[in-house]
């Protein structure tokens, strides 16, 4: 399939890691890139395929892109991909059970979208005692990772 109707749900507050990586895949789908509220309400009325991405706040997506997510009304799902940006990355926390995605992930199946991706990548980060110590994952996102996130958009449309 050459190009799909897609919508791309982000909140980036933090250093606009998450924001770069949203316009990265952007530029393959050929989607919008849109905050939470009404135009993006609007927009996945009427797109094949919404994502929703944003940094990574204690443990979750930020708590604007979840309540979006919850205002969704139900039986509206179609297909979704989810993706985030964070401090550690999403590997790291896993090997201890903690999952980044898991609440957003859990919303939208509620609403009835199936998940066809996700992506993740380490995004620099301030926050607390990082910010005294020079902040972490300094310079992500980096040109490997939105190259990654790239391929993940060619990698739907080409399951599209
Ligand atoms: C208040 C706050 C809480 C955060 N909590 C986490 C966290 O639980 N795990 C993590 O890996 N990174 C955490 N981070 C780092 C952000 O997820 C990371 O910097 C992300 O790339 C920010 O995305 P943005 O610039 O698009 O907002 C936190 C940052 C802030 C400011």
């Amino acid at each position: 399939m050459a190009a799909i109707d897609c919508v791309i749900v982000c909140t980036s507050v933090h250093h606009g890691n998450t924001r770069k990586i949203a316009e990265a895949m952007a530029s393959i789908l050929g989607g919008r890139v849109l905050e939470p509220g009404d135009e993006a309400h609007e927009a996945i009325c009427n797109a094949d395929v919404a994502g929703f991405g944003s940094g990574i706040f204690f443990g979750s997506h930020h708590r604007q892109l979840l309540e979006f997510a919850r205002s969704l009304s139900p039986g509206q799902g179609g297909a979704t991909f989810v993706f985030s940006t964070s401090g550690t990355g999403y590997r790291t926390p896993r090997l201890i059970g903690l999952d980044y995605h898991r609440e957003l992930r859990r919303i939208l199946q509620r609403k009835d979208y199936t998940i066809v991706g996700e992506f993740d990548c380490k995004g620099f980060d301030t926050f607390g005692p990082w910010g005294k110590l020079g902040g972490i994952a300094k310079g992500h996102p980096d040109e490997t990772d939105l190259d990654n996130a790239r391929a993940f958009a060619r990698a739907l449309i080409r399951a599209a």
